[in-house]
């Protein structure tokens, strides 16, 4: 049998913090009701030169760091956001772009806060299947530009930030062993930005009624998302044939350290079992699992045979599990000059690769031009 086994991790966060204290500033907050309430001291937040592909760009080169691989040995990018750049092309074809991946296919999928888990599983079904090698599978999001300001409701919450994984074909039985996905798309209006996509283009009326921006009912995601995130960890439990004793880290999704603790006391995970770094990043949507999982594995609570209980959920309403088994070891490498050395070299090389395309497409375009006109 083939499985997918992740080999390279890495993630990307803005350097710009805000803190719940900055937060105050801007609306009618406190600092003590956002930590009660949430479990956020801080957040990272974009700056004006940095987009979803750039953050997802420097997790991928970092995951390609710890996997060894060079870009061009890249089969396939997927980026889970909710974020892209632009609404079309994908934020995978400029990321597959900046990284040089020359021989890679690329595609965006928007499972929203439940992107990663859907991307994960996408993928391990490909290389099970025998189509691909090895796969970047990013999540990356940047709702801090979709956050409104003024809504003291959701503006605490979020932050900015990419994680990703690379993975890799293996006779080993590691990586994926159950996935659950599900959706309730009755709940549509519970969290989503009402204009700006086909039913409701953006006009300056809708941008006047602030309809550009992120609404959410904040009870009912609460709610939605503890049963959530209790039933599908269970389900994917069961089907990898396992208790949830064998659960050696819980990694769900850090949307609220109140979601986090009733969900975990319902599935009676132990809190040394939990991981969690929301205080610290708020959430960072699909970005979340794959960034907790770094900063896990950095804190050195992932070694080989780790039973991992990956779980997301959001605007959908989605939500997705999966049942990781860890398979190399993550023991951080010593520093090699040598390697940052290659990695400065492939990333000149995908910027050189990417000019002479832009380039030459010019060149064609003109030649057309003049073709034209001489006939
Ligand atoms: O990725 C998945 C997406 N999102 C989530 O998972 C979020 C899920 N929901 C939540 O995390 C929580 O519902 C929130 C943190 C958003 C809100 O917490 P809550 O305990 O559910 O508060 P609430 O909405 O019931 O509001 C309680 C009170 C209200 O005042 P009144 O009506 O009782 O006078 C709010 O106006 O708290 C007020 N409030 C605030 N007060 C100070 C709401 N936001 C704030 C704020 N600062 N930032």
């Amino acid at each position: 049998m083939t499985y997918a086994q992740i080999v390279g991790w890495g993630y990307a966060v803005p350097s710009r913090i805000m803190t719940n204290s900055d937060i105050e500033q801007l609306v009618d907050t406190s600092d003590e009701w956002i930590r009660t309430r949430t479990g956020i001291s801080e957040r990272r937040i974009a700056g004006p030169k940095e987009s979803t592909s750039t953050l997802a760009t420097r997790a991928a080169q970092n995951a390609l760091q710890v996997a060894d691989l060079s870009p061009s040995k890249v089969d396939l990018v997927i980026v889970a956001t909710s974020t892209p750049d632009f609404p079309m092309p994908s934020v995978a074809s400029i990321v597959q772009d900046n990284i040089g991946a020359a021989r890679a296919g690329a595609f965006d999928v928007n499972a929203a806060c439940s992107g990663f888990i859907y991307a994960l599983s996408v993928a391990s079904g490909m290389i099970a299947g025998g189509l691909h090698e090895n796969v970047l599978v990013i999540g990356a999001d940047t709702l801090s530009r979709l956050v409104d300001w003024t809504d003291r409701s959701t503006c605490i919450l979020f932050g900015d930030g990419a994680g990703a994984v690379l993975l890799r074909r293996s006779e080993s039985p590691t990586g994926l062993r159950s996935c659950v996905l599900g959706s309730d798309g009755s709940g549509v209006g519970s969290l989503y930005v009402p204009a700006g996509g086909s039913r409701t283009p953006i006009t300056a009326e809708q941008v006047q009624a602030r309809q550009h921006f992120i609404k959410m009912k904040g009870g009912e995601v609460f709610r939605f998302a503890v049963h959530a995130i209790a039933q599908a960890t269970q389900q994917a439990v069961q089907s990898a044939g396992m208790t949830m004793d064998d659960v050696d880290l819980f990694i769900p999704h850090q949307a609220n350290i109140r979601i986090i603790q009733s969900a975990a006391k319902a599935l009676k995970i132990p809190p040394e079992k939990v991981f969690s770094n929301v205080n610290r990043y708020g959430n960072t949507s699909t970005a979340s699992i794959p960034i907790a999982l770094c900063e896990a594995i950095e804190a050195g609570k992932v070694s080989v045979g780790s039973n991992l209980a990956l779980v997301g959920f959001g605007a959908g309403l989605a939500w997705g599990a999966a049942i990781v088994q860890w398979g190399v070891d993550a023991t951080p490498m010593p520093f090699a000059w040598w390697k940052s050395m290659v990695r400065n070299i492939q990333s000149r090389e995908a910027v050189v690769r990417s000019f002479a395309l832009r380039t030459q497409r010019r060149i064609d375009a003109l030649r057309r031009v003049n073709g034209i006109h001489g006939v």
